[in-house]
Formats: C-alpha cells, sequence, structure tokens
C-alpha cells in the first residue's frame, strides 16, 4: 500500500521505516530539510535499537524514502499519517498548529480519496478540526482516523512492531477496514486492534498514559 508520514521525528520515522519493513511503500515528508538531506545520506537523528537497519534495508529495496516534497507524497499516497510534533501551548495545552498546517496542505493538494491517519497525541475534538480544515480546501470525499501512538523513546521499534493494543478511531467503516490491514502484521501475536469513534480514540491516548503514569509513581 502507498503511505506518506508527515513528520520524521520520533514517532514518525519509527512509524514511517516498520511499515515499510511490513511491504508498504512508505513516503517520509518533513519541513526541515536538513533533517531529510541526512536521512538521505543514511544519517538517523535519534538511536533507537534496531532502526538504523531497518531503514537501512528499506532504502536499500525501495519502499521507504525520505523527501520535503508535501504536495507529491499526498498525490501518491492513499494514507497519509500525520506525525507532527504537538508541543504544549502556553496555557499547556497541545499546540495543533503543525496538525493543522498538514490538514490544509492535504486539503489543497489531495486529487482524490484520502484517508488521513493522526498519530500525533491531541485534544478530544481535534479530528473534526482536522476534517474541518480540509473541507475548507476541498469538496473531495476523505476519511479522519485517530490511531494514537503508544511507543516508548527507547524501546520504539519493539514497541510498534509488538504493540500491546492497536487503537483505530473512526465512524468511517472503509477507512477501518483499511485500517485493520495495514496493521495485521503488527499483531500476530494476538494483540487487539480495538475499533472506536474518533473521540474515543483522542481520549484512550490520554487515559492509557495517565494509567500507567499512576500504575509507575
Ligand atoms: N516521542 C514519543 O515518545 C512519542 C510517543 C507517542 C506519541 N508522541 C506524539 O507524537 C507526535 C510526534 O512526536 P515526536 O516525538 O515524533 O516529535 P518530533 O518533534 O521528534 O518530530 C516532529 C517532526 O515533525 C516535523 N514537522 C512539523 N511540521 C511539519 C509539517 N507541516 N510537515 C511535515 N513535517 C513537519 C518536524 O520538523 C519534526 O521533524 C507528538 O504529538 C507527540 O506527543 C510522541
Amino acid at each position: 500500500m502507498h503511505l506518506a508520514v508527515f513528520g520524521s521525528g520520533y514517532v514518525g520515522l519509527v512509524a514511517g521505516a516498520c511499515l515499510a519493513d511490513a511491504g508498504n511503500e512508505v513516503i517520509c515528508v518533513d519541513i526541515n530539510k536538513e533533517k531529510i538531506d541526512r536521512l538521505n545520506k543514511g544519517i538517523i537523528p535519534i538511536y533507537e535499537p534496531g532502526l538504523e537497519d531497518i531503514i537501512q534495508r528499506n532504502v536499500k529495496e525501495e519502499r521507504l524514502i525520505f523527501t520535503v516534497d508535501a504536495v507529491d507524497a499526498i498525490h501518491r499516497s492513499k494514507v497519509i499519517f500525520i506525525a507532527v510534533g504537538t508541543p504544549p501551548d502556553e496555557d499547556g495545552s497541545a499546540d495543533l498548529k503543525h496538525v493543522i498546517n498538514v490538514a490544509k496542505m492535504i486539503g489543497k493538494n489531495m486529487k482524490d480519496f484520502k484517508i488521513i491517519v493522526n498519530k500525533s497525541t491531541v485534544p478530544v475534538g481535534t479530528a473534526e478540526k482536522v476534517t474541518a480544515e480540509i473541507k475548507k480546501h476541498t469538496n473531495l470525499e476523505f476519511a479522519v482516523v485517530s490511531n494514537p501512538e503508544f511507543l516508548k523513546e527507547g524501546d520504539a521499534v519493539n514497541d510498534f512492531m509488538k504493540p500491546d493494543r492497536v487503537i483505530i478511531g473512526t465512524s468511517n467503516a472503509d477507512a477501518a477496514d483499511l485500517m485493520r490491514t495495514i496493521y495485521l502484521p503488527f499483531v500476530r501475536t494476538g494483540r487487539p486492534v480495538i475499533v472506536m469513534d474518533e473521540k474515543s480514540a483522542e481520549l484512550t491516548k490520554y487515559a492509557i498514559r495517565e494509567g500507567l503514569t499512576s500504575l509507575e509513581s
């Protein structure tokens, strides 16, 4: 399947590499040209056990490319993951500026049906905001999915390859089916893929994170 991943940081890079390793053709996009130039020279900006090997293998086999060309990535991909940063705002809430910028870019440049999958950590209601932003720029059909990421830095590849659970939040049945197909290689050990609506998926990210924090403390 042709996939794009916007944001080549911790989450985007690990997700892009692992999705390519599962046989997809993945375009990793970032606005940071220096980061993309370095990735294209084989210089990985983060250290995660196993990541460099996976990237090298999939670049060599032409399933994984790095680019700043967002428009081309949108045209060539059926499913577009958003994995950009959502740093805390002055009031502590997540700043959605980068997420909305990607939504705008997709709305302005899509030419056919797209599935837009948000992996960034965002407040409940963000899928609606992403939908509204895309609709400002296109009359074409699309589906939005909330697919929160639970990987931990330091064990990110392992966490992505063998997740405890996969949360898929969408009210579009076709998008849910496609997401199940994409995640099939990662849940062969019997881990659950749980489908719910967008808001429930957004809330689940916080519920699980808070649950883990309180267990640890
Ligand atoms: N790092 C983690 O352990 C972790 C785990 C789970 C979830 N998350 C969440 O995932 C999201 C991404 O986190 P991260 O740690 O990967 O962030 P990061 O800061 O490492 O990477 C974000 C990348 O997005 C790029 N970017 C910004 N705007 C862009 C745009 N318009 N188009 C393309 N690229 C753009 C930036 O240049 C940067 O390289 C955040 O919401 C974070 O809260 C992070």
